[in-house]
């Protein structure tokens, strides 16, 4: 069997992003015969962005637990579960954090990024950066590592993460035995980085997403803003850099997208690719939307769900946790 694992951080409403580049795969993955999958929110790694908004990460966790399930995620097979109802993952962060070395952590993207730009900005490099940015790849080691997962879901931003779990896992098997599977990112090239409404990567830091659920209008709205280039209807239309088309193909099947393709090329008007796309997208996103406003209205079922999950997860990290205290040199209790 395969173990598949990815994990969706608390931080905001899911975006048509989340749901082609993590959720959709994820969920086809798990229905396969020789799959064991766990699929949890990641409410720690949330803490993060949202310091001091304890409300955003109540409610975010709630809406991303509803999506899972409104998007066909079966509890019964899938173990589904909240970071922070296991706290052997925060202390297997620590066994991890004492692995991983600085110089590894200090190349993280997000850290990086955050740096630069103080830099640029003639700021101390590590103005308003707080430790849990530093350490975020360290914490998702752990979420990786403790339930041996062989392969990840994400989108392309997620890979320079788990190939540093894959670093601090080779790091401690190499000192103290091989407890730890490595890991690999399992991309679906076709919505590996899906835009946004600016063209950009769709991204909740740069406010250009298409929530998952946003009602048929506001869809319909929000799909009318995509930037497109000033050509004129008749004029052809290059595919290629369209956040448009790309859009489109991430919810068509390959002879839509041709089909799409070949209107590009014969200039069809902005208008009517719009139009198309308002259809393509609101097609499939209307059952799942209608199953996650039935599930919102009943947060104590879902609540339930996520308990006997954490359970059902702690089943698992409990026994591998002592296992690993060992091999380090420390004592379990009892
Ligand atoms: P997060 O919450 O930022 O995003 C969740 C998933 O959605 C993917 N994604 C996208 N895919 C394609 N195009 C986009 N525009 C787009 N935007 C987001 C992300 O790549 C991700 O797969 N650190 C993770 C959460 C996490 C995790 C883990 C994931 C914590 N522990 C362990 C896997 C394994 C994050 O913040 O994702």
């Amino acid at each position: 069997t395969t173990r598949i694992l990815t994990g969706i951080t608390t931080s905001g409403t899911p975006h048509l992003g989340n749901y082609a580049g993590a959720l959709r795969p994820a969920i086809a993955a798990s229905q396969r015969a020789d799959a064991e999958s766990f699929y949890f929110l990641a409410d720690y790694h949330a803490l993060i962005k949202t310091g001091g908004d304890p409300a955003r990460v109540h409610r975010s966790t709630l809406e991303i637990a509803a999506t899972w399930l409104a998007a066909g995620l079966d509890t019964e097979r899938v173990w589904f579960y909240r970071q922070s109802d296991i706290p052997e993952i925060p202390e297997l962060t620590w066994l991890l954090t004492c692995v991983a070395s600085k110089g590894l952590l200090n190349r993280a993207h997000a850290y990086k990024a955050a740096v630069d730009k103080n830099l640029a900005e003639g700021e101390d490099p590590d103005a308003g950066v707080n430790m849990g940015l530093f350490m975020y790849p360290v914490l998702m080691a752990a979420d990786i590592l403790m339930f041996k997962a062989h392969s990840v879901p994400v989108g392309r931003d997620q890979i320079q993460h788990i190939e540093m779990a894959r670093d601090i896992a080779a790091r401690f098997n190499h000192l103290y035995g091989e407890h730890f599977v490595l890991p690999e990112a399992a991309i679906d090239e076709s919505v590996a980085t899906l835009p946004g409404l600016d063209g950009r990567k769709m991204s909740k830091s740069y406010d250009n997403t298409i929530p998952l659920f946003s009602s048929s209008a506001e869809l319909k709205k929000l799909i009318a803003s995509i930037v497109t280039d000033s050509r004129a209807p008749g004029e052809p239309k290059d595919p290629e850099g369209s956040a448009l088309f790309e859009l489109y193909q991430a919810f068509s099947t390959p002879e839509q997208t041709e089909a799409m393709r070949a209107a590009f090329a014969g200039g069809i008007a902005w208008g009517e690719a719009k139009q198309a796309l308002f259809e393509q997208i609101d097609t499939a996103v209307a059952p799942m939307r209608e199953r996650y406003q039935a599930l919102i209205a009943q947060p104590e079922l879902i609540e339930a769900r996520l308990k006997e999950g954490a359970a059902k997860a702690r089943s698992i990290a409990t026994p591998f946790l002592a296992e690993l205290r060992r091999a380090v040199g420390l004592r379990n209790l009892g």
